[in-house]
C-alpha cells in the first residue's frame, strides 16, 4: 500500500514536471510563426498540415529535434522551420498547443468507422495487432508524460500519411520500432479504417 502510494506520487511529480516545463504564455507569441500552416489555435484547417491541438509537450519537443536532424523523420518545412527553435521555444510552444482543444476532423468518411473502431480498441488477434487506445488512449488523448502521441480528431489524411511512412520506413522515429512493428501487420483497408475512426474522435 505504502509502495503504491509513493509510486503514484512518483507518477503525478513525472507527469506534472513534464507538464509544466514549458511556458504557454511565451509560447503563444512564439507559435505565430506556426500559424499558417498548423492555425493559430492549433486546428489546422489544411488537411496535410498536423492539428497541435491538444498535442502533449513532450512529443512535439521530440518531433522538432528529430525534424531538425533530419535523419529519422524528414519533411523539408519542418526542417527550416524546426532549425530556427531553441530547446526553449521547442518546451513553451509545446505547452501552448498542449494547452489548446482539438476539434473533430471536419471530414471522415462514416462508412469505415465501425471497422476502425474494432482496430482501435481490440486490435487484431490473429494478425497480432495490439489495440491502438492500450498508448493512444481510449478517447485518442494519447498520455502527455511519456510522449505519446495524442490522435483523435486529427486529419484522416496526415494519419494515413503517417502510417504509410512509418511502413515504408521513411519515418523510423519510434523508439523501439513500437510503429513499425505494428504497421507492418496492417493492410492498406485497415489502415484507411482506423484514420477515419481517429478522425471521428475529439
Ligand atoms: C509552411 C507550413 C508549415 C509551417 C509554417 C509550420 N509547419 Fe509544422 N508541419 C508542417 C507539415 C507539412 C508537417 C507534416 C510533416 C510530415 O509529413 O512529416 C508538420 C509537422 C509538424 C509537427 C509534427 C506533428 C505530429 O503530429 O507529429 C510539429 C510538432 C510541427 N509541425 C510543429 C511546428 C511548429 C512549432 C511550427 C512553428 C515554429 C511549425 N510547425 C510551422 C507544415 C508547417
Ligand atoms: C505500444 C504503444 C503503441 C501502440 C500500441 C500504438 N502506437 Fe501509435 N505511436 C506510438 C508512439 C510512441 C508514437 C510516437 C513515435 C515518435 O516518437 O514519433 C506513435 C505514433 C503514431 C502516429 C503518428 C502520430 C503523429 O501525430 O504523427 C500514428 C498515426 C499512430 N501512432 C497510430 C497508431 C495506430 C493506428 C495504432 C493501432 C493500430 C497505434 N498507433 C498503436 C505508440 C503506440
Amino acid at each position: 500500500m505504502k509502495n503504491l502510494f509513493v509510486a503514484s506520487l512518483l507518477f503525478l511529480f513525472a507527469a506534472s514536471g513534464t507538464a509544466l516545463a514549458g511556458n504557454a504564455e511565451a509560447g503563444k507569441t512564439k507559435s505565430a510563426a506556426c500559424a499558417g500552416c498548423h492555425g493559430a489555435d492549433g486546428n489546422s484547417p489544411v488537411p496535410n498540415f498536423p492539428k497541435l491541438a491538444g498535442q502533449n509537450e513532450a512529443y512535439i519537443v521530440k518531433q522538432i529535434k528529430d525534424f531538425k536532424a533530419n535523419s529519422t523523420r524528414k519533411n523539408e518545412i519542418m526542417f527550416g522551420m524546426a532549425a530556427a527553435l531553441t530547446d526553449e521555444d521547442a518546451k513553451d510552444i509545446g505547452a501552448y498547443f498542449q494547452a489548446q482543444s482539438v476539434a473533430q476532423a471536419a471530414t471522415f468518411d462514416a462508412s469505415k468507422i465501425a471497422a476502425g473502431r474494432e482496430i482501435y480498441k481490440g486490435g487484431n488477434l490473429q494478425t497480432g495487432v495490439p489495440a491502438c487506445q492500450a498508448c493512444h488512449g481510449p478517447a485518442g488523448g494519447g498520455v502527455a508524460g511519456i510522449g505519446y502521441p495524442q490522435l483523435g480528431g486529427q486529419h484522416v489524411d496526415y494519419i494515413l500519411a503517417q502510417l504509410k511512412a512509418f511502413k515504408d520506413g521513411s519515418r523510423s522515429n519510434d523508439n523501439k520500432m513500437l510503429m513499425r512493428s505494428i504497421v507492418k501487420k496492417l493492410s492498406d483497408n485497415d489502415m484507411t479504417a482506423v484514420a477515419n475512426y481517429i478522425a471521428s474522435l475529439k
